[in-house]
């Protein structure tokens, strides 16, 4: 990838270009909490952006999208505002990158990826990430890394329609190999914690069914939340219990409150996994896993068919944990599979899947991996 990009640069724009890269990541569990100042525990992947840049001493910016072959040219004021959405994603970091101060030129850049789009990867974050610090490292902006998660979450905010959290931006930047990263939603405290599940392995299973958060029902779940919020006097669901929420469920819809059951079921779960990898015990990670699924799905609402049939599939295959992975709505499941069941699993997964949907679900191994970085 990155020999085509830099060959490509060198094509339209010529030499000088520097070499950025920010992944997509993944999600043990703590789905949906991150806007609700919980806990979420994610880590970066070995897939994501690669972008070459060079400042062209102008105050425009010409960005090509390699692998869509489509090329955008915007200037950075805020009228400017390119009309493909990929070119969208660059725009709105550039201004908020100026938002903060930063002082940024134009530039020339080409990019690629290889996280697969919508599959619940975050492709999205990994584009903000890649040049949000690719311009703060070229022009000096002296933004630190949170800085840095927050312009992308904010792009999404302000030029993308997504009322999204933290988490992908968050796990794009801080990502270090072999480590999952627990944050703390409220106070923004994480920790790393290195994750080498001996005699098991993390896979993804792609349903293929495209999820689009834009304009989704990902913002009427966040609202949702924020409604039962209000009613509880509190500033996050964060820290509710089932208790309090029974005690409001007359004022508060049906649907609102089965939302906010998830919610308050997960921030438990997440800390339950947290106490099992202490010690080792993966069997009740997979359990929290398993019930993560079914709350995403019947309280939450944001599977899809494909997805509960992955799971449902992986149970009968004795499948250690297994949910829906990121905003929902399609993409992937992450599986958690002891070493011996993996190849009976994929093969019995891709197979009863085909049999099905008309096609085999794409298969992804996980390899924990580095957030944002410049490439020499
Ligand atoms: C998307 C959002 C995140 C988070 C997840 C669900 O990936 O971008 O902020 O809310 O959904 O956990």
């Amino acid at each position: 990838m990155k020999e085509r990009v830099i060959q490509k640069f060198g094509e339209l724009y010529g030499d000088g270009a520097i070499l950025f890269a920010s992944p997509g990541r993944i999600n043990l569990i703590g789905e949906h909490t991150d806007y609700n100042g919980g806990f979420v525990f994610p880590g970066a992947v070995d897939k994501g952006i690669v972008a070459a840049i060079r400042l062209n001493g102008t105050d425009k910016v010409r960005a090509y999208a390699l692998d869509l072959g489509e090329e955008a040219e915007f200037g950075l004021a805020e009228e400017d505002k390119p009309a493909q959405s990929w070119a969208r994603y660059i725009f709105g970091v550039c201004r908020e990158v100026q938002k903060r101060g930063g002082r940024i030129g134009g530039f020339d850049t080409v990019f690629a990826g290889d996280v697969p789009l919508g599959a619940g990867m975050s492709s999205s974050a990994a584009l903000e990430s890649t040049y949000a610090f690719a311009l703060n490292d070229l022009c000096g902006c002296g933004i630190d890394k949170f800085e840095l998660a927050r312009i992308g979450q904010s792009t999404e905010h302000n030029y993308c329609g997504v009322n999204c959290g933290i988490m992908d931006q968050f796990a794009s930047v801080f990502g270090k190999k072999g480590c999952l990263m627990r944050l703390d939603c409220r106070s923004m405290e994480f920790a790393y914690f290195p994750f080498d599940p001996k005699g098991y392995k993390l896979v993804l299973l792609d349903s293929r069914v495209k999820h689009e958060l834009v304009g989704s029902p990902y913002n009427d779940r966040r609202a949702s939340c924020e409604r039962v919020s209000q009613v509880l006097g509190q500033e996050f669901l964060r820290g509710a219990t089932m208790e309090q929420l029974d005690a409001v469920k007359d004022r508060i819809s049906e649907e609102d409150y089965k939302r906010a059951r998830y919610v308050i079921g997960e921030e438990r779960r997440v800390l339950d996994v947290c106490e099992a990898l202490e010690r080792g015990d993966y069997e009740t990670v997979g359990k929290r896993m398993y019930e993560t699924h079914w709350g995403m799905s019947k309280d939450y609402e944001v599977s899809c068919e494909e997805l509960d049939f992955l799971a449902e599939v992986a149970e009968e295959c004795g499948v250690t944990g297994s949910r829906i992975m990121g905003g929902g709505f399609g993409g992937c499941t992450i599986n958690l599979v002891r070493e011996e069941l993996y190849d009976r699993f994929i093969a019995t997964a891709k197979e009863r899947f085909a049999a099905k949907y008309g096609h085999e679900p794409e298969v992804y191994d996980v390899v924990i991996s580095d957030g944002s970085r410049r490439l020499e």
